[in-house]
C-alpha cells in the first residue's frame, strides 16, 4: 500500500463526498421527505457515490474530481451570466466548454448499491461492553459458519454454497459500517440465491451492532494468527478508567487529544513508568486471578488513583508522579486486549499497545519482547518520514511515536485505511 502525495487530496475528496451525502440526507429527513430506519435517516435511493471504488483507483478519482470541478465551473458561470448580462455568451460558451472538456466517467463506476442504513453509524461507541456483548451473540450465531476465529472456516462452512470470507483481511474497514448492518439484519444474496441467511426478529439492532464490533476485534486476532500483523489499525476500545482524583470516566474522552498506552499488568509484570508523551492505561486482570507482592502493588495503584485528590482541572497528572496515569477495571478487558494481541490470555501481561491522538490502535509490543523494539506499528504505509534527524540516536518507541505521527490513519469510511 503507498500512499503518494496525491491521497491527500484524495482523502479530503472522500471526506467531503461523505459529507455532503450525509448533510443532504439530514436536510431530507428534516424536510420529511425520507423517513426513518432503525433508528437513523434513511437512504432513500437505491445508489450512492462509491467512495471505495474511487480510492482504489485513483485515475478514475482524478476523473471524477475533474468532472465535480467543471459542473461546479459551469454553474458559477452561468451564474455569472444571469447577472452580468452582457457577458452572457461569453460566460455560456466557457460552461458548455467546460462541460465538453470535462471527463465523464462512466456512473457505473463510480456509483454502487445503497441500502436505506448505508449511511448509519454504529452507536455502541465500541465499547469493551459492546466487544463482550458481540462475543457472546457471535458465538451463538455466527461461529457455525464464520469460525470461531473468524477465519471463515467454522463446522457450517463447508456445506454452504458461498464459503463466508476471512475477518483476517481489510473487508470490514472496505465496506460502510451501515450496510454491513443491513448484511447482518436481512442477508446476503447473489444470482442464485441466498448467501447467508438475515438475523432480523432474532437479533435486535444493538446485538448485530455489537457482533460488529466483535468481529473488528476477531479481524485484528485473525490477522495476528495468520500474519503477525493487524490487517488495519483498529479503534482502541472505549472503558471506563480511573484516573488519579478524577472522576470516573470513558477512554474515548481521549479521542481527539492525546496518546494512550495500554499495558497490561499482572503480579510478575508491575506498571512501567509513565510517560509525558501519553497517557498510560493500565489493564489489570481480575484480583483473583493477581496475587504476589506486585499484584499488591498494582492494586495500590489502582486505589491511589481513586484516592489521591489535588488535581488540576484538563491534565492528567501520573499517580504518585512515577507511575501509570489510569486504571481500566472492566472486567472483560483483559480478554478483548488478549485477543487483539493474538495472545492467549494466560501470556498477555507485559504486552503494551499504543493508540495515536485518533484514537486508533496502531502498535504492539509483545509481552515477550519486554519493551519496544523497531518495527512496534502494526499497520504501515511504505511511506518514508521526512525528518531531518534520522541520524541522530533515537529509541524504539520515540521511533514508533514519531512514525505513527507521521503516517495518520486514512480512509475509514467506505474506503480502506491508508
Ligand atoms: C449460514 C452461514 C452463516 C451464518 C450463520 C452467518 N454468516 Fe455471515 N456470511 C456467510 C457467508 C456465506 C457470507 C458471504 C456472503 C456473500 O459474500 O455473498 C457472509 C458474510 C458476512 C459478512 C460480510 C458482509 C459483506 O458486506 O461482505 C459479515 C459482516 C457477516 N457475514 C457477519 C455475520 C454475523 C455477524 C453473523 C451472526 C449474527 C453471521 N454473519 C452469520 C455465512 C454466514
Amino acid at each position: 500500500m503507498t500512499s503518494p502525495p496525491s491521497h491527500l487530496w484524495l482523502n479530503a475528496l472522500l471526506q467531503a463526498l461523505q459529507f455532503v451525502q450525509s448533510t443532504w440526507l439530514g436536510a431530507l429527513y428534516a424536510l420529511g421527505i425520507t423517513d426513518d430506519s432503525h433508528g437513523a435517516p434513511a437512504w432513500p435511493w437505491a445508489l450512492r457515490i462509491a467512495g471505495e471504488n474511487l480510492v482504489i483507483d485513483v485515475a478514475l478519482a482524478r476523473q471524477f474530481a475533474w468532472m465535480l470541478a467543471a459542473i461546479a465551473f459551469a454553474i458559477v458561470c452561468v451564474l455569472l451570466a444571469v447577472c452580468w448580462r452582457r457577458a452572457w455568451r461569453w460566460l455560456t460558451a466557457a460552461a458548455i466548454g467546460a462541460l465538453i472538456l470535462a471527463p465523464w466517467p462512466s456512473p457505473r463506476l463510480w456509483l454502487t448499491a445503497a441500502v436505506p442504513t448505508s449511511f448509519h453509524t454504529s452507536p455502541t461507541g465500541f465499547t469493551v461492553d459492546s466487544i463482550a456483548r458481540g462475543a457472546r451473540v457471535y458465538s451463538a450465531q455466527c461461529a457455525a459458519c464464520h469460525g470461531v476465529d473468524g477465519r471463515g472456516e467454522g463446522p457450517r462452512a463447508a456445506t454452504l454454497r458461498r464459503w463466508p470470507p476471512t475477518m483476517a483481511s481489510a473487508l470490514l474497514s472496505r465496506r460502510a459500517d451501515g450496510e454491513l448492518f443491513w448484511h447482518v439484519l436481512y442477508g446476503m444474496r447473489d444470482d442464485q440465491g441466498v448467501t447467508m441467511p438475515g438475523f432480523v426478529g432474532r437479533l435486535s439492532d444493538r446485538e448485530v451492532w455489537a457482533a460488529l464490533d466483535y468481529m473488528r476485534v476477531l479481524s485484528a486476532s485473525a490477522g495476528m494468527a495468520a500474519g503477525g500483523s493487524w490487517p488495519v489499525p483498529i479503534a482502541l476500545p472505549s472503558m471506563v478508567v480511573r484516573c488519579a482524583g478524577r472522576p470516573d470516566r470513558a477512554l474515548s474522552a481521549w479521542r481527539g487529544h492525546q496518546r494512550v498506552r495500554v499495558v497490561a499488568v499482572d503480579a510478575a509484570h508491575p506498571p512501567p513508568f509513565e510517560d509525558p508523551r501519553f497517557l498510560t492505561l493500565l489493564v489489570r486482570r481480575g484480583d483473583a486471578q493477581a496475587t504476589g507482592p506486585a499484584a499488591a502493588s498494582v492494586r495500590k495503584v489502582a486505589t491511589a488513583a481513586t484516592a489521591t485528590t489535588q488535581r488540576t482541572p484538563g491534565e492528567v497528572t501520573p499517580l504518585f508522579g512515577t507511575r501509570a496515569d489510569c486504571v481500566a477495571d472492566a472486567p472483560e478487558a483483559w480478554q478483548v486486549f488478549a485477543q487483539i494481541a493474538g495472545a492467549p490470555a494466560s501470556g498477555l501481561a507485559g504486552t503494551e499497545w499504543l493508540a495515536d491522538r485518533d484514537g486508533w490502535l496502531r502498535a504492539l509490543a509483545p509481552a515477550g519482547r519486554r519493551g519496544w523494539a523497531d518495527g512496534g506499528l502494526m499497520c504501515t504505509t511504505s511511506i518514508s518520514l521526512q525528518d531531518g534527524d534520522k541520524s541522530s540516536a533515537r529509541d524504539p518507541l520515540t521511533a514508533t511515536l514519531r512514525e505513527m505521527d507521521g503516517d495518520p490513519v486514512r480512509f475509514v469510511k467506505g474506503g480502506f485505511v491508508h
